[in-house]
């Protein structure tokens, strides 16, 4: 059984005898329409042994940019809340904008350089808006651990940074991509293409897969590597390229050489509906 909540009151009904008992609270913040990449956090979660699971479902207005697609992302509440009971969870926490955001509401997370790069460059004001609903989640439901998705690699990256700036008590669990089996990494934006611009998406996860590979064959050029993913990436006549980087695994400088640990990321539009994807190289 999972149980359904709108308000802080009623969440914190339900947390305040495990956070006296001092028992775990698992924490999956999303924004609804959720997929098999949400389940698979929600199952890891459970399987940590977390007293209880809280999963939220709020599409924050804060992270969306004017003329991004806030009004369009897709709410469904109910096949949400099915989800989430299969996936064992036990708590869906979906707050109104005005129970996150009362009136009067001034205070936001700003944080330097990371938020800068990659998605940021493109998204002015995305990560402040990421940043301070999640740092308000968290405050609301205090979890011991809270499950974030590889494929936003930046967003954990800078969520983990706040946590260490702030000495925030949750240990954040990154997990890996879950992706369709043709290949497109799972994400909430993916019910917007059209089947011609589904089928061009798949240039992402080629072009990663490429680059993987040639990596592994001894590559480490990162401008070459660049070079081939755009290349692949050109095989779609729709796909308008944001970026393609090869970047530090924690500082997400750009790098020229890989000589350890990097992570290879892209977004791209298709039409109006813009993905990310990465793979992270050794
Ligand atoms: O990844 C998301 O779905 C959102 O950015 C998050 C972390 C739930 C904050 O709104």
């Amino acid at each position: 059984m999972v149980r359904v909540v709108h308000t802080i009151a009623e969440l914190h009904k339900i947390l305040s005898p495990l956070w006296r008992k001092g028992d775990p609270v698992g924490f999956v913040p999303t924004m609804g329409a959720l997929h098999d990449g949400h389940v698979s956090l929600m199952k890891q979660a459970k399987a940590d042994g977390n007293a209880l699971v809280v999963a939220s479902v709020f599409v924050n207005p804060l992270q969306f940019g004017s003329g991004e697609d806030y009004d369009e992302y897709p709410r469904d509440l109910n096949g949400d809340v099915k989800v989430a009971r299969d996936a064992h969870a036990d708590v869906v926490f979906a707050p109104s904008v005005a129970e996150m955001y009362p009136r009067g509401f001034l205070t936001y997370v700003d944080q330097d350089k990371l938020t800068d790069k990659l998605c940021g460059a493109h998204r002015p004001g995305h990560f402040r808006g990421v940043l301070t609903v999640v740092l308000k989640l968290f405050n609301v439901v205090r979890p011991a651990h809270a499950y974030f998705g590889q494929k936003d690699y930046q967003q954990a990256v800078v969520i983990q940074r706040m946590a260490t700036d702030l000495n925030l008590d949750v240990k954040l669990h990154v997990m890996p991509i879950i992706r369709e089996p043709d290949g497109l990494a799972m994400s909430s934006r993916n019910v917007y293409l059209g089947s011609k611009h589904r089928q061009e998406a798949l240039v992402l996860h080629q072009a990663l897969s490429r680059a993987n590979e040639l990596v592994a064959a001894g590559e480490r050029n990162a401008r070459k590597l660049a070079g081939e993913i755009r290349k692949i990436i050109g095989q779609s006549k729709s796909a308008k390229v944001d970026y393609i980087s090869v970047v530090h695994p924690e500082t997400l400088e750009d790098l020229n050489d890989i000589s350890g640990k990097s992570v290879i990321a892209v977004a791209a539009r298709f039409g109006k509906t813009r993905l990310i994807d990465n793979v992270i190289v050794e």
